[in-house]
């Protein structure tokens, strides 16, 4: 069933906050929907295994950012156990503890709206609070298990 869900490509996000001490916790997540514009929500599906939900859920705001090509290795290290997910990882925090990851192509600024248990996964629904996309920024896609670029890269409005 993996492989078959693997034939949908997708972008994948980083949700992603300070701590109470400061420090940046998050991960790696590409089951992102936009929802509504009206009011502006997003959602993300969340393993109800994770380690790291928990601690993002207690935080009053939550950064969304939507990687950006090349960011296959903050990607990989945001999924990680045992490491120190923001290694080399150039980000900035907002006034609420949201972190965003620099070199993203979008960026969403949330809070948590509901939570739901799904199976396997929470649905989280997110309420945007603020938002933001670098144009020239190209996305990361996830396909069938794989890091890929676009290969035409963003086309010309
Ligand atoms: C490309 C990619 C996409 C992922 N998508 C999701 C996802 O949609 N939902 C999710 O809960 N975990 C997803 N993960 C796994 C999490 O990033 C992380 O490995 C998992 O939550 C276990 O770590 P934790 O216990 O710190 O939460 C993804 C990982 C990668 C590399």
């Amino acid at each position: 069933m993996r492989a078959t869900f693997g034939r949908f490509p997708s972008g994948v996000t980083a949700l992603c906050a300070t701590d109470v001490t400061g420090e940046p916790i998050g991960m790696a997540v590409s089951a992102f929907v936009n929802v509504s514009l009206e009011p502006p929500l997003v959602g993300v599906f969340v393993q109800t295994s994770s380690t790291t939900w928990p601690k993002l859920r207690e935080r009053p705001r939550i950064g969304l950012s939507v990687l950006g090509a090349g960011q296959q290795t903050p990607c990989r290290q945001l999924a990680a156990r045992q490491v120190d997910r923001f290694a080399n990882v150039s980000w900035e925090s907002g006034p609420d503890g949201s972190v965003f990851l620099h070199g993203a192509a979008a960026w969403f600024d949330c809070e948590i709206e509901s939570e739901t248990t799904t199976g396997d996964h929470r649905f989280v629904l997110l309420r945007i609070i603020g938002h933001d996309f670098e144009a020239e920024q190209d996305p990361l896609v996830f396909y069938a298990s794989k890091f890929h670029e676009l290969p035409n890269g963003i086309p010309d409005n």
